[in-house]
């Protein structure tokens, strides 16, 4: 059900839970300093407690708040990045954020969203907690059905746009000497370059300690089996998620676009990932990884290797 900021600022207010959209897919949020609305975020998404929150803010100046220590480059980042798709992850002033937002850590995942209605809300409500709005380790909501789909047409979704990009915030993490990308998204690694004047890493996510504990869970599967074109040509009972400009043989496609436009495969992806459970007639999905091994394509990539992945 879509409600005005009106409404959603006097549910969030009241303890509760909206979807929000952003730039990159849609947010469940919560007013940060309501444990027990926090504590609803875990349990509607079967969310495992020690996979951390997204700060989501309003404007630069409120991050000050929650920052113990700013690493280098974090303002050049922030000035030219928000308000839009990257997450900051940043030494926390522990005192002024619940322990179940950080998971423990004494870090905080920091963004500014580019959506205007989510904005005005963040003016009204302040800093609001918001991981993706989907079912814990399946894809996320990128269109407002795919939100009534996870928690029911009468669950609140902030009116405006839909989310326009359809992967999520790339996140960077500063590991004492040089930023690294903790998980890759909709910000590029060349454009993270142009800032810092170096290309940041990858982190390691099989390390012990990884930078950003979502990434060692399942992420963004249909609970149907998903096989990748390197795995084995497509069989009947599959749905194709292929490309417009490529031919396939099997009755079920659902088309992503382009194989040369990366934004519009974005914005397709999850929708697509999702059909599969959903079309009845679907046994299997199959999916076209024979994409460019580029920075353009890369987050695509990753993305569609975890989907797989069992
Ligand atoms: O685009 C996005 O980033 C979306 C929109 C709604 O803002 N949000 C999103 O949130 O993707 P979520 O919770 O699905 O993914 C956030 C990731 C998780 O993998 C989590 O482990 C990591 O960020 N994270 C959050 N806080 C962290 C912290 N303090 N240290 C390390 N990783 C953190
Ligand atoms: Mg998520």
């Amino acid at each position: 059900m879509y409600v005005s900021i009106e409404e959603a600022l006097k549910i969030l207010k009241n303890g509760d839970l909206v979807a929000i959209p952003t730039e990159t897919v849609y947010g469940l949020a919560a007013c940060y300093d309501n444990p027990s609305a926090i504590q609803k975020i875990f349990s509607i998404k079967g969310r495992p407690s020690n996979n951390p929150l997204i700060l989501h803010l309003s404007c630069p100046k409120e991050a000050s708040i929650f920052i113990k220590q700013e690493p280098p480059c974090f303002k050049a980042l922030t000035d030219f990045f928000w308000p839009g798709p990257l997450t900051l992850i940043v030494p926390a002033l522990t005192e002024k954020l619940d322990p179940m937002i950080r998971a423990g850590l004494s870090t905080i995942a920091l963004r500014i969203p580019s959506h205007p209605e989510t904005l005005s809300l963040l003016k009204k409500t302040g800093p609001l907690v918001a991981p993706s709005a989907n079912l814990s380790t399946r894809p996320s909501s990128t269109r407002y059905q795919h939100i009534v789909h996870d928690f029911g047409n009468d669950f609140p979704v902030l009116v405006g746009q839909e989310p326009g990009k359809g992967v999520e915030s790339t996140i960077l993490a500063f590991n004492g000497e040089r930023w690294e990308i903790a998980r890759e998204g909709a910000c590029c690694a060349s454009s993270l370059c142009q800032v810092l004047g170096y290309l940041p890493v990858k982190t390691a996510t099989k390390s012990e300690k990884p930078l950003c504990p979502g990434q060692c869970y399942r992420h963004y599967s249909p609970r149907k089996k998903l096989i990748t074109s390197f795995e084995s040509a497509p069989s009947q009972g599959d749905l194709i998620l292929g490309y417009s400009d490529r031919n396939y043989t099997g009755a079920l496609i659902y088309d992503l676009g382009s194989s040369s436009n990366p934004e519009e495969i974005a914005y397709r992806l999850y929708d697509g990932l999702r059909q599969i459970d959903q079309d009845e007639r679907v046994l299997r999905g199959w999916i076209d990884m024979d994409l460019p091994q580029t920075d353009e394509f890369s987050t695509l990539l990753e993305r569609m290797k975890k989907a797989s992945q069992k």
